[in-house]
């Protein structure tokens, strides 16, 4: 049984190209997407490398938070987020691991909303800043990126075990407010 999604969940109507209206959800992943994930990382990173069994370890490790997008079908993509500087016991970087939209619903505004709901986390957790990598020629994956305010920081050739080269891109999060301590 998927666990109760959070309380006020992004919602999205689409037109899917290819059928009929879905509402697309999102929410924190439950176990039982550990299976969908492995199977779309197939799909998706392959061209990079064996990532499937990586993103797996990272899904089942404490360490790393999952959101999914959901239609009423089922889910249709995935972000996951891990730590990546703590300083005096508080997350101060965190590194966006993985992204990605079933290649039917692409281009539908879905990876938009997965990232949208990964800042969003993020900055509650006082996060600072969100480090990533993409290969240099994932012109979707930038244009996501870089609308969403992150910035290049570096390329690093030969990044991907097949050979890609990657760009380290950041965003530095806005800050929230911590609550007051004093009563
Ligand atoms: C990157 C990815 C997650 C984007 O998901 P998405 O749901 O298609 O994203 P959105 O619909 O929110 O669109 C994001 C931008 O990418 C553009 N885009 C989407 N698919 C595209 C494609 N095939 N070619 C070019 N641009 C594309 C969109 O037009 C949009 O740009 P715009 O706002 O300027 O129009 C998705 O393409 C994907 O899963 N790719 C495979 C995995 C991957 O490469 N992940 C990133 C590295 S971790």
């Amino acid at each position: 049984m998927r666990k109760e999604k959070e309380s006020n969940p992004q919602e999205l109507s689409l037109e899917s190209q290819r059928g009929p209206t879905h509402s697309v959800t999102i929410g924190p992943a439950d176990i039982s997407d550990g299976t969908y994930i492995a199977y779309l990382s197939d799909q998706v990173f392959n061209i990079y490398g064996s990532y499937s069994p990586i993103i797996s370890q990272w899904f089942t490790s404490l360490r790393c938070r999952t959101l999914m997008a959901y239609t009423e079908k089922g889910p249709v993509g995935f972000v996951m987020t891990g730590p990546l500087l703590i300083d005096k016991g508080s997350l101060v970087a965190s590194e966006v691991l993985a992204i990605a939209v079933d290649p039917e619903y692409q281009a539908n505004g879905i990876g938009s909303m997965l990232l949208q709901a990964i800042e969003e986390q993020a900055q509650k957790m006082h996060v600072e800043q969100l480090v990533l990598h993409t290969a240099s020629n994932n012109k979707a994956a930038l244009r996501l990126f870089e609308a969403h305010g992150f910035r290049l920081k570096r390329s690093i050739s030969r990044f991907y075990p097949k050979g890609q080269d990657a760009l380290e891109m950041m965003k530095t999060l806005s800050r929230k407010k911590r609550p007051s301590t004093t009563g």
